[in-house]
């Protein structure tokens, strides 16, 4: 059983799509030379964000996906992390961007980048679309951030409590009440 919760909107649909307006022009700069891009994203978090993040790439991009464990039912990071789902794609040689939505103690993201990192891809960059710093317990930060967020529980564009929400618009703050 979840606890009885209401939502907060902590940042708009609006906001998210003009930051990664942003961020789609930096990668494109920062890939320009490259002939394709692996875009990975991280299930199941990062689908929306990934989504609206490649129809502003204008760059050859190839998607795949990755699933690691992550919080289950509860609002508590597990540190174990294991892979549930590994790509369908070689990514050796290749030029690869990882795509995560929060980075909050960060053994998700070091975990899969140290993974990905031994498969010897060209170029290994990410992007998290939130990040809380307040909470990192491992070295990691994303090479790209669209937001620092406080230690607060969100949801929302494709991020979930207990699976629910991931079909908000927006980002919101979870107020357990
Ligand atoms: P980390 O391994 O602790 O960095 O956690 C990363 C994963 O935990 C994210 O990809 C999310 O799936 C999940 N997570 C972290 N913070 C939140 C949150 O505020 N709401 C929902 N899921 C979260």
């Amino acid at each position: 059983m979840t606890q009885q919760y209401v939502i907060d909107e902590m940042i708009s649909a609006k906001s998210i799509a003009a930051r990664i307006e942003v961020l789609a022009s930096e990668i494109k700069t920062a890939f320009a030379d490259t002939d394709k891009l692996v875009v990975v994203g991280l299930l199941r978090g990062s689908f929306v964000f990934i989504a609206d993040l490649v129809r502003e790439l204008d760059l050859n991009v190839e998607v795949d996906f990755l699933e690691a464990s992550s919080y289950g039912d509860s609002t508590e990071s597990s540190r174990e992390v294991r892979i549930l789902k590994d790509l369908r794609g070689e990514i050796g040689g290749r030029d690869v961007l990882v795509v995560e939505d929060i980075v909050d103690t960060g053994f998700t993201l070091s975990h899969v980048t140290q993974l990905l990192a031994t498969r010897e891809p060209k170029r290994l960059e990410t992007i998290a679309l939130l990040d809380k710093p307040s909470r990192r317990e491992t070295n990691i930060r994303a090479t790209w951030t669209g937001f620092e967020i406080p230690d607060e529980f969100v949801v929302g564009y494709g991020i979930d409590y207990a699976q629910r929400n991931r079909n908000l618009p927006y980002i919101g703050k979870v107020r357990f009440t």
